[in-house]
């Protein structure tokens, strides 16, 4: 049997081996992680999106997170569990920060992740302080829409890229064991990964990360709304999923489901006794 994924395993894949992350936001989702060999679960604030039907993030709760890390954890996943501090969780005081963060450990995280770069260094040092481990998330950070004015690729100038850089230096100094890099030039994405010791893992940022990440429903086609640049579709189960429950219902209204197989059988003769006691007639055809 596989060995559960840990923090040290990660922080030690640097320039190894690219580390597989992908998201996933329940039970059956985690199965599949799990089976398919995946380093990193995150349960991802994606969770808004592709699950709960929202259009952003920030609608995302606390109590939403823990939700569905602990459908996640109740599958026992190998991969490493990672759950996303959501917006406004993180921002207000460190005790807060840790409190919230602790909510999601409870529900079975073995992680967080947290969005931003050297202004959250004091939160990323509370969390550290009470032995949660954190990873980073620069670049586009969703929950930043509106400050960026929409979901935009950054770092394209000299002096964002720079920044980028110095966000990821700071948040590796801080402690955090891996950094997200989202939307973000894939020669600046190298620049980054070269300039810290922990791995980064990139989405939407070029080949040289020490890892990527996918949304599990962009990348097995359960979403097909939308087809970023960054995302390589492995499957296609919503139309897989079309087709087969076309079929059902056309078997269905065709009487064709369920068939004798399907059904289950009253002993020879039970029927026909309650029909004697009830007076009712032989019915001509159906099977019992
Ligand atoms: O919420 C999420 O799914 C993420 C990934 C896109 C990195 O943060």
């Amino acid at each position: 049997m596989a060995q559960p994924v840990t923090v040290p395993g990660i922080r030690a894949r640097k320039g190894g081996t690219p580390i597989v992350m992908v998201t996933a936001y329940d039970a059956p989702g985690a199965h599949i992680a799990s089976d398919a060999g995946a380093d990193v679960i995150l349960v991802g604030d994606s969770l808004g999106m592709v699950v709960l039907g929202y259009d952003d993030t920030l609608q995302v709760t606390l109590d939403d997170m823990v939700h569905h890390t602990a459908a996640v954890a109740r599958a026992r996943p190998t991969p490493l569990v990672v759950a996303d501090l959501p917006w406004l969780t993180y921002h207000l005081s460190p005790a807060e920060t840790v409190r919230n963060a602790a909510a999601l450990v409870r529900a079975g995280a073995q992680a967080v992740k947290l969005e931003g770069g050297a202004r959250r260094v004091a939160m990323v040092d509370a969390l550290l302080g009470a032995e949660i481990p954190v990873m980073g998330h620069l670049g586009l950070t969703p929950q930043s829409v509106h400050v960026m004015g929409g979901y935009r690729v950054q770092g394209q100038q000299a002096g964002t890229a720079a920044a980028l850089v110095e966000d990821a230096a700071a948040l590796a100094a801080a402690g955090c064991f891996a950094i997200v890099l989202e939307g973000v030039p894939a020669g600046v994405a190298r620049l980054v990964t070269e300039a810290v010791p922990v791995p980064t893992v990139g989405i939407g940022a070029g080949p040289w990360c020490d890892g990527q990440v996918l949304v599990f429903h962009d990348v097995l086609g359960l979403e097909d709304r939308v087809l970023p640049r960054f995302v390589r579709r492995y499957g296609s189960l919503k139309s897989d999923a079309v087709a087969a429950l076309s079929t059902f219902a056309a078997d269905v209204r065709a009487r064709r489901f369920p068939g004798e197989a399907e059904s289950y059988h009253a002993p020879d003769g039970v029927v026909a006794e309650v029909k004697v006691a009830l007076g009712l007639r032989e019915a001509a055809s159906r099977p019992a």
